[in-house]
């Protein structure tokens, strides 16, 4: 069975687009075809300012909403990343592999870097190694495939170079990842600016559906989207983004056909985003109704992260050994 691993930060609420880009495919496909291990990743949320009693909800929100989206702990392993020494641990190697303008060259941290300062904050030194927890988060498990939205691409890149480095320079000891992408969906844009992602912290929460939103919130997002000028419904990304996002939506959420073939069937913007609000809050609405359940009873969701934490740490602690001794560390006796 391929080893599978994803993670996702608890830097805010989740939204639609973590949903339809990466958990709906954890849910639907990856814990049945593969030894799938799942993370909150709470480490990587420290690398912006942040309020430790507000990381702490959001680490225990997001284990819930992943376990009422449908995760199950008995196919898949769910934990917190901090509760596994061995990523913070891999991370140092994986720092030791990886060259300083590589980390610079990334996408994200320009971005989060223009963010924090124009926010007037300084920028965290961890911002900058984020991507080398990140490989040590893939290649501590032997990882095979990451599921991910378009927007890990980078990153995901990275951590194969830094395996292959690795390998060739201290011997076979990491498995080479490779990245998969949803069909459609794998970049869910802003409803509010459909040129940019609808990410968990961007400045238009208007345009940001969160798996929490009470069903008429969601309705009202959908339905005051932004759309193109011009009135014809088709799916042309470049052209018409506010469109083409909607078409990818209501195709993820009802699998009822391309984005493509659905333009085909709507003349009007209105239809399209009637139908759009409809299907998002039908995907939602066991998701809601399953998180509301299980925060009814915290105890079975501590229970769940603390067996997927001794589960991970089993898995992982071999090969981060391996990695140690590999590179000239001398092993404690
Ligand atoms: P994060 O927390 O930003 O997002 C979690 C997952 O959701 C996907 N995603 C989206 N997909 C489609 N459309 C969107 N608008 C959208 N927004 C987010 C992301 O691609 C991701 O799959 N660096 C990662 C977390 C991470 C990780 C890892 C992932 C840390 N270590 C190891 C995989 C493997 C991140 O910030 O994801």
């Amino acid at each position: 069975q391929p080893r599978i691993f994803s993670g996702i930060q608890p830097t805010g609420h989740l939204t639609l687009g973590n949903y339809l880009g990466a958990v709906r495919r954890w849910v639907q496909e990856d814990q049945h075809n593969a030894d799938a291990v799942f993370c909150v990743v709470d480490l990587h949320a420290l690398t912006v300012e942040h309020d430790p009693a507000r990381m702490r909800r959001l680490t225990r929100q997001a284990a819930t909403l992943m376990l009422a989206a449908g995760l199950d702990p008995d196919r898949c392993t769910v934990f917190v990343q901090s509760h596994v020494d061995e990523h913070a641990r891999l991370s140092y190697l994986m720092e030791c592999t990886a060259a300083d303008g590589e980390m610079r060259r990334m996408i994200q941290y320009k971005e989060k870097v223009a963010r924090e300062q124009a926010r007037g904050r300084s920028v965290r030194l961890s911002l900058l190694t984020y991507p080398a927890l990140m490989a040590a988060d893939i290649l501590a498990y032997g990882t095979d495939e990451v599921p991910v939205g378009d927007d890990q691409a980078q990153h995901v890149e990275l951590a194969r170079t830094l395996a292959q480095r690795f390998n060739q320079r201290y011997g076979p000891v990491f498995t080479v990842p490779r990245m998969t992408r949803p069909q459609v969906a794998a970049r869910v844009m802003n409803l509010q600016d459909p040129t940019s992602k609808m990410g968990k912290s961007h400045a238009e929460a208007a345009g940001i559906v969160y798996l929490l939103d009470e069903e008429d919130v969601v309705r009202k997002k959908v339905m005051r989207a932004v759309t193109d000028s011009g009135s014809e419904v088709a799916y042309d990304r470049e052209a018409q983004p506010g469109v083409a996002n909607l078409l990818e939506v209501l195709a993820a959420c009802t699998g009822g056909g391309t984005p493509e073939e659905l333009a085909g069937e709507y003349s009007s913007y209105g239809a399209l985003k009637k139908d759009t609000a409809e299907a998002v809050v039908e995907a939602l609405r066991p998701i809601r109704a399953r998180h509301a359940q299980l925060c009814a009873d915290p105890s079975y969701v501590d229970g769940v992260l603390r067996a997927g934490a001794e589960r991970a740490r089993g898995l992982a602690r071999p090969r981060v050994n391996a990695a140690y001794e590999a590179v000239g560390l001398l092993p404690p006796s």
